[in-house]
């Protein structure tokens, strides 16, 4: 079958926003483990991606870190900051998880992260697990959030 005739319920869009490369690695791996589970998982960059584009999605898992004092990586402004000022529109027919890395040192933790968050819900969104805040050492938060993730993809509807 081809990606195109794929079913939505079988895709799960894996969007990242990064500056130095973290949450792309992960979103990679996200998109195998779920491509392993069965799931047709296109990983996007935010930074071609519009806020438009996220209500004809059934479910996306977004992986973003933080930078400057709470902001979103550079190239992801537009597509964060159109989202956390409404203009991605209805987002009711979305389900979502978000992944958001960060550094506690800084005031703002994982604070573009929680903005998304709040933004989708606001649109409507509904979510499938809660938000994980990663620091530094983010390698076992990430995967401990990644398999419930996927127990939660597996488990039926409620
Ligand atoms: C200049 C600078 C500013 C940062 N600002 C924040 C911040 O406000 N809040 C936060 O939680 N992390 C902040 N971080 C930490 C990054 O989010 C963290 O290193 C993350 O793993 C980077 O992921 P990336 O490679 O995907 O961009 C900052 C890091 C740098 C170097």
């Amino acid at each position: 079958m081809t990606e195109t005739a794929m079913s939505d319920e079988n895709t799960i869009k894996v969007l990242f926003g990064t500056m130095t490369g973290n949450a792309e690695e992960l979103a990679n791996d996200l998109s195998e483990k779920l491509q392993e589970a069965g799931f047709s998982a296109p990983v996007e960059d935010m930074g071609t991606y519009e806020a438009a584009q996220l209500g004809g999605e059934k479910r996306v898992a977004i992986v973003v870190s933080t930078w400057g004092e709470g902001d979103p990586p550079d190239d992801a402004e537009d597509f964060c900051f159109d989202l956390y000022d409404g203009k991605a529109g209805d987002l009711s027919g979305v389900e979502f998880a978000v992944c958001a890395l960060g550094d506690s040192s800084y005031d703002d933790f994982c604070g573009c992260g929680r903005k998304v968050e709040e933004a989708l819900l606001q649109g409507g969104a509904r979510k499938i697990i809660d938000r994980s805040e990663l620091d530094v050492d983010f390698e076992d938060g990430y995967e401990e959030w990644a398999q419930k993730f996927l127990t939660a993809l597996a488990a039926p509807a409620a």
